[in-house]
């Protein structure tokens, strides 16, 4: 019998553990080293999403694994009053990694460098209303999660006084079209901020935005679009915050993925990559904003506010990340995923479409065209985790089911390419599968 079936385990997590979203994966996990992780007969499942789309450098890679053990004898944690040495120095890293947004908050998960960013921008500007895309994944706490339209609006009551959304931009189901077809999102955006302006009290006070979302099927932001919203934000005298939770650090083949724009945000928010793994997040803005903030009394005092463990890793993975040369890694590799996915793409026709950027990539499984196609989708999941590969799907309304593909920066060529092998494959017997029961239903 397979260690992973052990009842004693499944038993007791069916009774202990709070279900908290999905289901788990049919694998206890002991290990995970580089772009692999090992489950109770110690086969190897190629990591195809990083963990949670965060580690950034495989999993256990050494200098994360010897800064840990270092800084966790000489201060992992401290009084929140304390500044000490990883934390200036990986402040100052950032700043000089994004010119302009000098000034930096390191705390521990995405949700809560949200958090703190909406709480600055609606303190420095005196309003409240808050603008995101409607496909959007902030995460799961009050005002981050008002700004979360992608799942989990229903059954918890009021959102945040104040949260509004506009589409996000979707080049495969265009809402507008030009006259070649393709999506006119200069006339979306300016139709959705007609309805912004009906809908506000005249308290806008941000737009948050993720440059590709993510959970909302990888959808990328094109080209122009960020400055178009900047200008939108300007015009109203709201903030520009963006959400590189997923995007930055490399993954997209840029160090941050609003440089390809040409657009810097008022507040950055950094988390996943930043800490490879290990929960460690950032906000980072411009002096001006941080004084103005502080001149109004800005509180987001945390338990692990500037703690030295994180920050030290921090540093450690932009070290890496330099010497190893991770973001030109994303890009060169990412062309190559890009490559291969587009011709699963030409030999199957439930490959709807190849979508995003360096190393954060989209498939979107679908039948007859654009019909979305989750049972497909789901199937061809669970194959791949039966042949050794983890992909992770996104099934959202109105929109096939949407692999995100995001492997560590250091994953070997060869690794890609068992990664792409493993996908096509598990198309063939999700097909055939499907096929079958096709054949079943109709009988
Ligand atoms: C773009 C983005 N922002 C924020 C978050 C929330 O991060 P966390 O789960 O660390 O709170 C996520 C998580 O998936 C995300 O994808």
């Amino acid at each position: 019998m397979s260690k992973n079936l052990e009842p004693g385990f499944w038993d007791s997590a069916r009774k202990h553990l709070i279900r908290y979203g999905g289901s788990f994966e049919p694998a206890i996990i002991e290990r995970a080293a580089g772009s692999f992780v090992y489950d109770a007969d110690d086969r190897p499942i190629l990591d195809f999403t990083s963990g949670q789309m965060s580690a950034l450098l495989g999993h256990a890679h050494p200098r994360i694994v010897s800064t840990v053990s270092r800084q966790v004898e000489r201060a992992a944690h401290l009084f929140s009053g304390m500044l000490s040495r990883p934390v200036v120095e990986l402040a100052e890293r950032l700043a000089a990694l994004a010119p302009g947004l000098d000034r930096v908050l390191l705390l521990s998960t995405g949700a809560e460098s949200n958090e703190a960013a909406i709480r600055m921008a609606k303190l420095v500007t005196g309003k409240h209303e808050i603008v995101a895309f409607s496909k959007s994944w902030h995460g799961m706490t009050g005002a981050a999660a008002s700004a979360t339209y992608s799942a989990g609006r229903k059954g918890y009551g009021p959102a945040a006084v104040g949260s509004l959304a506009i589409p996000a931009p979707n080049s495969f189901r265009p809402r507008f079209r030009n006259a070649d077809g393709s999506l006119d999102w200069l006339t979306e955006l300016n139709d959705a901020f007609d309805m912004i302006d009906s809908q506000s009290t005249g308290s806008l006070a941000a737009f948050v935005a993720e440059p590709i979302l993510s959970s909302g099927g990888i959808l990328e932001l094109p080209q122009g679009y960020l400055a178009a919203l900047h200008q939108k934000c300007r015009e109203r005298g709201m903030l520009l915050i963006l959400d590189e939770a997923q995007t930055g650090i490399g993954r997209t083949g840029d160090m941050f993925a609003f440089q390809k724009d040409g657009v810097t945000p008022d507040i950055l928010t950094l988390s996943k990559t930043i800490g490879a793994g290990l929960p460690l997040s950032a906000v980072m803005t411009t002096a001006e904003i941080e004084e103005a903030a502080h001149d109004k009394g800005f509180l987001f005092y945390t338990t692990h506010v500037s703690d030295p463990l994180p920050a030290a890793v921090g540093v450690a993975v932009l070290d890496v990340v330099e010497e190893e040369k991770l973001v030109d890694r994303a890009q060169r590799l990412g062309a190559k995923l890009f490559e291969g996915l587009s011709r699963l793409k030409q030999r199957y026709e439930c490959v709807g479409d190849v979508r995003g950027r360096g190393l954060l990539l989209g498939v979107e499984i679908v039948k007859d065209g654009k019909v979305p196609n989750h049972e497909l989708g789901a199937a061809i999941a669970a194959e791949a985790f039966r042949r050794g590969l983890s992909m992770n799907i996104v099934k959202l309304p109105g929109m096939g089911g949407v692999f995100r593909i995001a492997p560590p920066l250091t994953i070997s060529e060869e690794d890609l390419g068992l990664g792409l092998r493993i996908i096509s494959e598990s198309i063939e017997a999700g097909l055939a599968a499907n096929a079958s029961l096709t054949g079943i239903a109709a009988e």
